[in-house]
């Protein structure tokens, strides 16, 4: 027996993700065993091997760590006014990324750095063990480098959003800022990314400067990416499923061809490298829009993960749980299909199967709910619920 064992006994509902009851694969009255980091064991707790420590869950339910595959948490400033202006009946136009964008430019590394840590802090203690980070707020060279540097110090899934909007400096010249985003901007930041993502919207980038980015990107070996259809109908989607994005976000406004062209990447590829659906209702409610049609993609065989866009414009919450009751009130997603979303979706939008999941092997990021089920996630709305947070097989 390793020195660093650890057996999670006496959970009352263990959702796995694998094999066991139902689409989570549900056991009851489970135990899990840890060794260094990772899940070394899980079955009935009256079986359960000996360890040297013991944390007993008292009959609770157990449930993977959320994996949030979406955040922009390197950024200064709020905007809490243009909060209040919306709620006020002004629309969501993305303009205001410019004004973060000035605030991010203007702070210090330990400012930026303060903010990530901060918002990191506050999703672990609502059960997120695995969260991307964007840059997308600095649209300089030096600034995207210096945003993907911090946000690579807390998570090893970066993305490179120097395509978020084309800065004020270059609003005259687009294809200058592309060319710079896929020259110099690219180089400096890819040694801290993983991915490379473009905001394919009216008013951001068109496809043609989309498509150009995320393939320097690729050939850079950047994974890809897309902010899609989140503000109106466009060819976002589409594009993703073109470049074999692992994940089209947004997807709020989808046409009858996007959702085939997604569903058809889910039937053709066993691999789970298909193009992953995401889903960020926390942008809808607080940009108070329609939500993303979640059951015309469930039904037609696409998979879906939900994400918190955790950003201080469109959705500023860190919170999976408020975005999985999202999830189930508003986008009439089953409980079931939203916490899978949120743990197994999420780590298919990574292209991860070391998450998400709690199985033998898998990293041993769980989360013990103050509750007898993961129904209470969206049962009980608000209420913080996270007992327990273990990252790598160490409380948090
Ligand atoms: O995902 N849509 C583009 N980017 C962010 C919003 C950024 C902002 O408003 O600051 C999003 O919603
Ligand atoms: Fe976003």
């Amino acid at each position: 027996m390793s020195a660093s064992s650890l057996l999670v006994d006496n959970i009352g509902e263990l959702v796995t993700n694998g094999p066991g009851e139902g689409p989570l694969g549900i056991r009851r009255d489970a135990a899990v065993l840890v060794e260094e980091g990772r899940v070394a064991w899980v079955g009935p707790a009256a079986y359960a091997p000996a360890a040297d420590r013991r944390i007993d869950a008292g009959g609770a339910a157990v449930l993977p760590g959320f994996v949030d595959s979406h955040a922009h948490l390197v950024f200064a400033g709020d905007r809490a006014a243009e909060f209040a202006a919306r709620m006020a009946g002004e629309p969501y136009t993305g303009g205001g990324i410019r004004t973060t964008v000035g605030a991010t430019r203007a702070a210090s590394d330990d400012e930026l750095r303060a903010t990530v840590r901060r918002l990191r802090g506050e999703a672990l203690r609502q059960g997120t063990t695995t969260m991307e980070i964007k840059s997308g707020y600095g649209l300089t060279v030096a600034d995207e480098a210096r945003s993907l540097r911090i946000a690579a110090e807390t998570s090893s899934e970066t993305t490179f959003l120097g395509a978020h909007v084309v800065p004020a400096e270059y609003a005259d010249r687009p294809d200058d800022y592309v060319g710079l985003v896929c020259g110099p901007m690219l180089a400096a930041a890819a040694p801290y990314a993983r991915w490379v993502d473009v905001f394919c919207e009216r008013g951001a980038f068109d496809v043609d400067h989309a498509r150009a980015i995320l393939a320097c990107g690729q050939a850079a070996g950047l994974g890809v990416r897309v902010h899609a259809n989140q503000l109106g109908p466009g060819p976002g989607v589409q594009l993703g499923v073109e470049l074999g994005a692992a994940s089209v976000d947004h997807c709020t406004h989808l046409s009858d061809a996007d959702v085939d062209a997604l569903a058809g990447t889910a039937s053709t590829d066993g691999s789970g490298t298909h193009t992953v659906a995401t889903l960020l209702p926390g942008a809808e409610f607080s940009t108070r829009s329609p939500y993303p049609d979640a059951r015309r993609l469930l039904d037609a065989g696409v998979t879906v993960a939900l994400a918190t866009d955790c950003n201080p414009g469109s959705s500023y919450t860190s919170s999976m749980p408020f975005c999985l009751a999202l999830a189930v009130r508003e986008m009439r997603m089953t409980p079931a299909e939203a916490l899978w979303a949120a743990t197994a979706g999420g780590a298919r939008a990574l292209r991860r199967d070391d998450i998400g999941v709690l199985t033998p092997g898998a990293r041993a990021d769980l989360v013990v709910l103050d509750a007898p089920s993961y129904l209470h996630l969206a049962y009980r709305p608000g209420v913080p619920l996270i007992r327990q947070v273990l990252h790598n097989g160490v409380s948090q």
